[in-house]
């Protein structure tokens, strides 16, 4: 039995928090350990503060950095796990690649299409294993739904997420400091968080993938810009957030995202049609599908003889805890265990979800354009799109 892996975490933020408290309740089944932080801000390395978020966390045995590439060439871990703001990268993933290390990046990988070709280009070359932090793909519910739809052919997904200003939250890292919100709530900020569809619709946009296994093709979107009056208070992403993709086997799939201030109200819907089913999300997960011989029947069937239960409820928040800590006991597992096929993605396997909400943001800049991520992500035409604006640190 190989040893347990040793860990660090780069960025010990809101959403690094949640990975410590993963890593520390996996180095109890001697599955990680927990070997390093690293964070530019002492605050963020606080025993105290990270045992809030992370009650079994102690700091013997951890050691603390201010610099990744500090963390690096320690030679303390074997793995890095990448929990910064997606604007803040330096080619630090590039360079722990180069150094043999495990990649876990969290989503977006960046803001910039081409950086983030570049590391998946270094850990290719490097031969390292790394995953996205993707973790509604280790969901119950979710993994169910893929094997319903192994064999059919999907015609079309809708998912609709419904969030307010207000749950964002106020980040770990000190932007005042860089540049950036007074307030610390990034995630409100187009230049920090690249919007929502990109900061957060990436989650849906990669479910959409991995529920049907397929790529996305192109991208139209329509946004509604938050009028500039109201950006001090409530942040200068839109409101509104209309995104259609085509996928590569030819269905669609839209997102509907919403992110007003002032309605204290979140809700989600989704639903998937392939060609001769119909999935809902009830109390349990349920296909609505007639699979009689002789077609049409000779009378309209019941509803109630149609419905399967492809998964029982309740049907707890993909986003959560649970699924953080499989993602992290999944990918921790492949590495030592040396099976690729234990997690469930790749960096470069998330580029194409990275590419459809980077390509939303430009369809809706040049007026609902439909774009083909193929040119979208290796054109002239759209390469200054995919590069940081000149200046921006
Ligand atoms: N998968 C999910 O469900 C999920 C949820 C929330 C956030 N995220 C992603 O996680 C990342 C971090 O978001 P967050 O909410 O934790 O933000 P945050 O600001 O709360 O935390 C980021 C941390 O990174 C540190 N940091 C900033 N610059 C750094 C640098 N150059 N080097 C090392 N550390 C640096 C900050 O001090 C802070 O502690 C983002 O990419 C975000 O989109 C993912």
């Amino acid at each position: 039995m190989p040893g347990a892996l040793r860990v660090g975490v780069v960025g010990v933020g809101q959403r690094g928090l949640n990975h410590v408290k993963a890593l520390t309740e996996l180095q109890q089944d001697e599955v990680v350990q927990l070997a390093a932080l690293c964070d530019p801000w002492s605050d963020n390395l606080a025993e105290d503060k990270i045992k809030k978020g992370a009650p079994l966390y102690s700091p013997l045995g951890v050691k603390l950095f201010s610099s990744v590439d500090d963390l690096i060439a320690s030679r303390a871990v074997d793995a890095v796990w990448f929990v910064m703001p997606p604007n803040q990268h330096k080619g630090e993933i590039i360079r722990a690649a180069k150094a043999g290390l495990a990649v876990m990046a969290e989503k977006p990988q960046t803001l910039f299409f081409d950086e983030a070709k570049e590391m998946a280009d270094a850990i290719d070359a490097a031969g390292v294993p790394s995953t996205v932090g993707f973790q509604m793909r280790y969901d119950p519910w979710y993994i169910k739904l893929r094997e319903y739809l192994a064999d059919k052919w999907t015609a079309s997904m809708t998912m609709l997420v419904e969030s307010d200003v207000a749950s964002h939250g106020r980040k770990h890292t000190h932007t005042e400091e860089k540049g950036g919100p007074a307030n610390r709530v990034w995630t409100a900020n187009r230049a920090w968080s690249g919007t929502t569809m990109v900061e957060a619709g990436i989650h849906q946009t990669d479910l959409m993938r991995y529920w049907t296994d397929d790529d996305v093709k192109w991208v139209q979107a329509a946004y509604v810009e938050r009028p500039e009056n109201l950006w001090a208070a409530e942040g200068d992403n839109p409101v509104a957030y209309t995104v259609t993709y085509g996928f590569r086997k030819g269905g669609v799939g839209n997102i509907i995202f919403t992110r007003p201030a002032r309605v204290y109200y979140s809700g989600r819907f989704d639903y998937v049609l392939s060609l001769h089913a119909l999935v809902k999300f009830e109390d349990d997960l349920v296909a609505y599908a007639y699979e009689g011989r002789e077609y049409p029947p000779a009378q309209r069937p019941d509803v109630g003889s149609l419905r399967k239960v492809l998964a029982r409820g309740p049907h707890a928040d993909a986003m959560g805890d649970h699924n953080t800590k499989a993602l992290g006991k999944a990918f921790a597992e492949s590495v030592t265990m040396k099976k690729p096929g234990m997690s469930r993605a790749t960096f470069r396997s998330g580029l194409n979800s990275l590419a459809a909400v980077l390509a939303a943001n430009v369809s809706h800049e040049r007026g609902g354009e439909r774009i083909d991520l193929d040119r979208f992500t290796g054109s002239e035409e759209y390469a200054r799109y995919r590069r940081r604006p000149a200046g921006m640190a």
